[in-house]
């Protein structure tokens, strides 16, 4: 069975009301029926975009449900308002707020609880692929994950890619890609889970990209702030696959 392509916009701390809306607007209508688009927005915006075909998604999620944690958004609170996606364990929350492996796991658990999909990020820094590492930081990455491997999408975003426009080899890609995929097999039972590919994915790249068989959607910063370019990548997605 063919998987849905799935392609996530991750706005991370961009936009405001008028501009969450007017994207919402002007993407939904564009979806093409068997693609699954993602959009996450700012916390504070999340009430903004109209149920329809543009699924909600959070940038992130506390490791409990509620309680005495000032600042915290539970997984439950962001089902409440209608998002069916989390991003957890971003690259920027790893290095800025100093996420580990343990803790996302923990909140991918919270987020599995009450039905959110955790999406969840690995990669590997500049030096770590230098040094050849770039396997035994997936594996490593990849570890406290295994055991909730049914319900995730994985996206593979090498740090060095993220905002950069640097983008690794076709080849590189498709290595890491066939190692996450190898990884989650072992205990997975019901299905296949998604493996995406983000950093520096444009409207220019992103068709070579989704074209190559293990990548089964993209996880887009920058460029998915313009509408015109998700709408466009949307279509690449479409060809790329065969759609
Ligand atoms: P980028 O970010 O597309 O701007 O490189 C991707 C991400 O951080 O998810």
């Amino acid at each position: 069975m063919t998987k849905t392509p799935l392609l996530v916009a991750n706005w991370k701390m961009h936009g405001n009301k008028l501009r969450v809306a007017q994207f919402a607007q002007q993407v939904s209508p564009h979806i093409p029926s068997q693609i699954e688009a993602v959009f996450c927005p700012p916390y504070p915006y999340l009430h903004i975009p109209p149920k329809g075909p543009l699924k909600l998604g959070a940038q992130d999620c506390a490791t409990t449900q509620e309680g005495a944690y000032t600042g915290e958004v539970s997984a439950s609170m962001l089902r409440d308002i209608g998002c069916e996606y989390v991003i957890l364990g971003h690259s920027e929350r790893r290095q800025h707020f100093e996420e580990h492996e343990s803790m996302i796991a923990t909140k991918a658990v919270a987020a599995l609880q009450v039905g959110l999909v955790p999406i969840i990020c690995i990669g590997e820094s500049e030096r770590e692929r230098e040094e050849g590492l770039t396997v035994k930081v997936l594996e490593r990455q990849l570890s406290t994950l295994l055991p909730l491997a049914d319900g995730l999408v994985i996206a593979y975003e090498p740090i060095w890619a993220i905002g950069t426009g640097k983008t690794p080899t076709l080849n590189q890609i498709e290595e890491a890609h066939g190692f996450i995929h190898a990884q989650l097999a072992k205990t997975a039972r019901d299905s296949a889970p998604h493996v995406l590919y983000g950093g520096s994915v444009k409207p220019t790249n992103i068709r070579e990209i989704l074209a190559l068989k293990a990548v089964d959607g993209a996880l887009i910063g920058g460029a998915s702030l313009e509408a015109d370019a998700f709408v466009t990548m949307l279509r690449a997605t479409a060809e790329a696959k065969g759609l």
